[in-house]
């Protein structure tokens, strides 16, 4: 079917010393803003927080990547610093947390009353989400290990964008690590809608070019 695909460039990989003149260079040309929050525990690096969010000036739908350990002390903050939609990973509910299961966390993010978003890891399969589908509005496969920007994209995972389509998810599967116009192509010929570009886009000199390659 057709799916309208969307770029979301990921500003992990922007110059945070004008992070706000970086997002404007990419907003005309662009569908949704990519943030990438890591706190050194589910990810072995640490990127930015709420304070950042809130210094993002943007009109662009903002997908809030929640690369931590305990996304359910730290949504409401996410939301009310500006976040469209909240994505947090499956793999860090359940076992001893006190998060409780995803299913109640992914309840509990929509009644904050963003978006809600469902990401796994490459080790993940879609299998252990196929409970959470009614709930979320937006899955994010991963296709490079989450914690670095620059990684080269796991091909392999694409037919995890088939397997939830035919598990009769409709909403929009997004494709999340090492895209560029090659992999990106790649990703909308398995039916992804939403690529997510770090690298790509910002360390290009024609960031215009570079997204519309990317469609
Ligand atoms: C990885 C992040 C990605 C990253 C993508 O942990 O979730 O969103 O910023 O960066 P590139 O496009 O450079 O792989
Ligand atoms: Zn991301």
């Amino acid at each position: 079917d057709w799916m309208k695909i969307e770029i979301s460039p990921s500003i992990l990989a922007c110059d945070f010393g004008k992070m706000n003149e970086d997002i404007s260079s990419i907003e005309a040309f662009s569908d949704r803003l990519h943030i990438d929050v890591m706190d050194g525990h589910f990810v072995p690096n640490i990127s930015f927080g709420v304070p950042v969010l809130k210094w993002i000036k943007s009109d662009l739908p903002q997908d809030c990547h929640l690369m931590i350990s305990e996304p359910w002390k730290y949504a409401k903050d996410f939301v009310e610093a500006g976040a469209t939609i909240v994505i947090v990973h499956s793999e860090v509910y359940g076992g001893d947390s006190d998060g409780g299961s995803l299913e109640e966390g992914l309840k509990a993010l929509r009644e904050l009353g963003c978006g809600v978003g469902v990401s796994i890891k490459p080790a993940t399969p879609v299998s252990d989400i196929a409970d959470v589908l009614r709930l979320v509005d937006q899955v994010l496969i991963m296709t490079v290990e989450p914690g670095f920007g620059g990684q080269k994209f796991m091909a392999d995972m694409l037919p995890k964008v088939k397997e939830l389509k035919e598990m009769g998810f409709e909403g929009d599967i997004g494709i999340d690590g090492g895209v560029n116009a090659e992999t990106g192509a790649m990703c909308k010929e398995a039916g992804a809608n939403l690529l997510i570009a770090g690298s790509y886009v910002f360390k290009s000199d024609d960031r215009e070019s570079a997204i519309e390659a990317l469609r």
